[in-house]
């Protein structure tokens, strides 16, 4: 975020976020050849939107955004973290993280917590933490946390699993530990992030390649509706729920299938009358996001950002019309952005509920969108909205 809080440049200044460790960890000074700072971004997702979990196709990016340790290992088995934004420090031993505290430290010992069950090592830490992603956008801050976590309990390198190992285990950290029945996209783009590419992921088979989207002349500018997403673990279960029940009335009819990634829009339309409407609403959506996400590739691949943008608010729409997950304030951050010449595409991203839109933009129209915005979005909600240009950027690494 462009703010020029103290907090904020620390998630980008290694030397400065290991000065903030040794001040507020004096014990880590005599070890402090071992300290290292490792880091993991948020993410937007283009689009592919609630189709994870059902199997099917995502397409997020890994942002300039994120969350850094610095941490020193200790082979005492104990996690004290501090955040380096007000003091606060929490601790738990790796080996018996307990129940959720609810507080931000359970993302870390969500992954204590997995690595556990999976018996995989752990060490110890004392750490600092920084962020400059904002947290209840949409953008991932948790599966940040949760990663960059997971290699602060490494002893500050990559977790010694292969990396789609990782994603699934911090899949079981949120699920077993959070609470929130989640699929694997968020994890996924931090943990493969790569600069300047967005990742193309099959949530079923778990291929994935490396997209060049965006030319030098396109921008990706997120807004933030200044209202946090009240992603109620509820609500998304909920809709996690409504999908399960569609497969299972729709395997009752069309044995085989597993997922609504295997469910064709013949399929759908054959056995409509025998689902509940609301049923028909959820797998429509999945079925057609998906498609979505393949014609939004070949879109890229072909250059025609006309239909980049056009799936773009279809995406949208069905977000808001059959998935409801939308909310009147990213309503109208679609509608300023749609109107404003050179924008390309614009679309709720992450579960909803709030949150963040993500917005395809021409260059040298991202001063008109920030200008329309920050001047429509006040007098029509009444809330201060946030506009920022966000870089596809690397995954989770160690930065010193
Ligand atoms: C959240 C979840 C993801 C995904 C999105 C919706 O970000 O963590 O797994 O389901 O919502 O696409």
């Amino acid at each position: 975020m462009p703010e020029h809080t103290e907090h904020v440049d620390l998630a980008r200044n290694p030397d400065a976020l290991t000065a903030k460790l040794l001040d507020l960890h004096p014990e880590v000074r005599e070890r402090s050849a071992d300290i290292r700072v490792v880091h993991a971004p948020g993410r937007v997702n283009l689009i592919g939107e609630h189709t994870d979990y059902n199997e099917g196709y995502v397409l997020p990016v890994a942002i300039d955004l994120g969350i850094a340790i610095a941490l020193a290992p200790t082979d005492d088995g104990i996690v004290s973290l501090t955040l380096a934004e007000n003091g606060d420090t929490q601790t738990f031993v790796a080996a018996a993280p307990g129940e959720r505290r609810h507080t931000w430290i359970d993302y870390v010992a969500g992954m204590a917590f997995a690595f556990g069950e999976a018996g995989l090592p752990m060490r110890g830490f004392r750490g600092v933490l920084a962020s400059d992603l904002p947290q209840g956008a949409g953008l991932s801050s948790s599966a940040a946390l949760e990663v960059v976590g997971a290699w602060a309990l490494s002893g500050g390198q990559a977790p010694a699993v292969d990396p789609m190992r990782l994603v699934h285990l911090v899949k079981r950290g949120e699920n077993g530990y959070i609470g929130l029945n989640n699929g694997i996209m968020d994890q996924f783009a931090s943990i493969f992030g790569e600069p300047g590419r967005a990742l193309l992921l099959d949530c079923r088979s778990l291929d994935h390649r490396a997209i060049q989207l965006v030319g030098d002349d396109l921008a990706l500018v997120a807004c933030h509706s200044g209202s946090p997403r009240r992603l109620e673990a509820s609500a998304y279960n909920e809709r996690r729920s409504q999908c399960d029940a569609a497969v299972e009335a729709i395997a009752g009819l069309e044995p085989g299938v597993t997922a609504l990634r295997a469910v064709t829009p013949a399929m759908l339309h054959a056995v409509r009358d025998r689902l509940s409407p609301l049923a028909v609403r959820r797998a429509t959506h999945v079925v057609e996001e998906d498609q979505r996400v393949l014609d939004a590739i070949a879109a890229f691949e072909a250059g025609d950002l006309a239909e980049v943008g056009r799936l773009f608010y279809a995406s949208h729409a069905s977000l808001r019309d059959l998935y409801d997950v939308s909310s009147p304030e990213l309503d109208t951050l679609v509608e300023i952005a749609r109107a404003t010449p050179g924008v390309i595409g614009a679309r709720l991203t992450g579960a909803g509920f709030g949150g963040c839109t993500i917005n395809l933009v021409h260059r040298d129209a991202v001063p008109a969108l920030r200008e329309a915005v920050l001047r429509d979005y006040p007098a029509r909600t009444g809330l201060t909205p946030r506009v920022f240009e966000v870089a596809a950027s690397a995954g989770a690494r160690r930065i010193a």
